[in-house]
């Protein structure tokens, strides 16, 4: 076991921690001295979104935790888990600056035995809900873990995945979990595509077609926010571009309130334009805010 210790907490990176006792005994001190502790969950394949939590995190807290974990649970039957990007070497030499990588087994997450699932109706309803089974609640199941284990005073998530953001803040409210919730807006690559661990399954083809999610989203905010078309006009208009793009399938496109994730006929209060679409087995995923009229 020492040379496992010793290869997982060299020099250009953060401490490595694979079990909850241990992760319990570091944060208990930090917690002595008074330190503030903030938590960037993750399922690794580390890229600049990732960063910016961490940026973000560690100029709220004294110390950052990391934690990678593909958790097997929020994958719906057919979808990607085995074929997720794993490189705990590379994830580690990216997190300069954060203090602990909590990377457990599944054993230490879901022990045997374990019978509990952590269910948020209302935001899941809509939108990923009904295209991937399960999916919410696996996360959130994994999340109230996460937050339980770590008891960190801030948790970062990404606008990117606004409709889990939105879970994690009803979970947190209903269940009491004594933390505060943080949003990082979507990071970007150069070409306005947001980043994401499964880009990197994006060949070159693919990748002109991908980046015309955002272009599209980004024109049905700017022709709400001008008052140049209505919601029904805007939404077919970006249908329309979206189906005729080269995507294999067009998931939705919606006009959501920012809060509830109600579908808007009208823009009158903060909203959030939410799109996910398929390339080949890829599934895309994207949003943006949209402002209210100045009245
Ligand atoms: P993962 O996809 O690794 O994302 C980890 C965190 O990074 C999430 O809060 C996500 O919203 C944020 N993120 C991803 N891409 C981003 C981008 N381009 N800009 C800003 N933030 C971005 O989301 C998960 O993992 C899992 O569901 C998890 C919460 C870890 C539970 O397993």
């Amino acid at each position: 076991m020492a040379g496992r210790a010793d290869l997982s907490n060299g020099s250009g990176g953060p401490t490595v921690v694979r079990r909850a006792a241990e992760l319990s005994a570091r944060r208990a001190d930090w917690r002595r001295a008074g330190e503030r502790i903030a938590l960037v969950a993750t399922m690794g394949g580390i890229h600049d979104g990732h960063l910016a939590l961490v940026k973000k995190a560690r100029a709220l807290a004294d110390r950052t935790i990391v934690s990678l974990y593909v958790n097997p649970r929020q994958f719906a039957p057919g979808e990607d888990l085995a074929r997720y990007p794993r490189d705990e070497a590379g994830d580690r030499a990216r997190l300069a600056g954060v203090d602990l990588l909590f990377a457990p087994s599944d054993a230490e997450i879901f022990g045997e035995g374990f019978a509990t699932t952590v269910t948020v109706d209302g935001v899941t309803e809509g939108l990923c809900g009904p295209e991937r089974p399960g999916h919410f609640g696996g996360v959130a199941t994994v999340v109230a873990k996460l937050l339980l284990m770590v008891l960190p005073d801030f948790a970062l998530f990404g606008e990117k995945d606004y409709q889990q953001l939105l879970m994690v803040r009803r979970l947190v409210a209903d269940l009491a979990i004594p933390v505060d919730i943080v949003n990082v807006p979507t990071v970007r690559e150069a070409d306005g595509l947001a980043c994401s661990s499964r880009n990197a399954f994006l060949v070159e083809t693919d990748r002109a077609i991908a980046v015309r999610l955002n272009q599209v989203l980004g024109e049905i905010v700017r022709r709400l926010e001008a008052r140049e078309a209505s919601v029904a006009e805007a939404l077919a208009w970006g249908r329309a571009e979206l189906e005729g793009a080269g995507f294999s399938r067009l998931d939705y496109l919606s006009l959501c309130d920012a809060e509830t994730l109600a579908p808007l006929g009208a823009l009158e209060g903060p909203a959030r334009i939410l799109a996910a679409v398929r390339l080949g087995s890829l599934r895309l995923i994207d949003n943006m805010p949209v402002a209210p009229p100045k009245s």
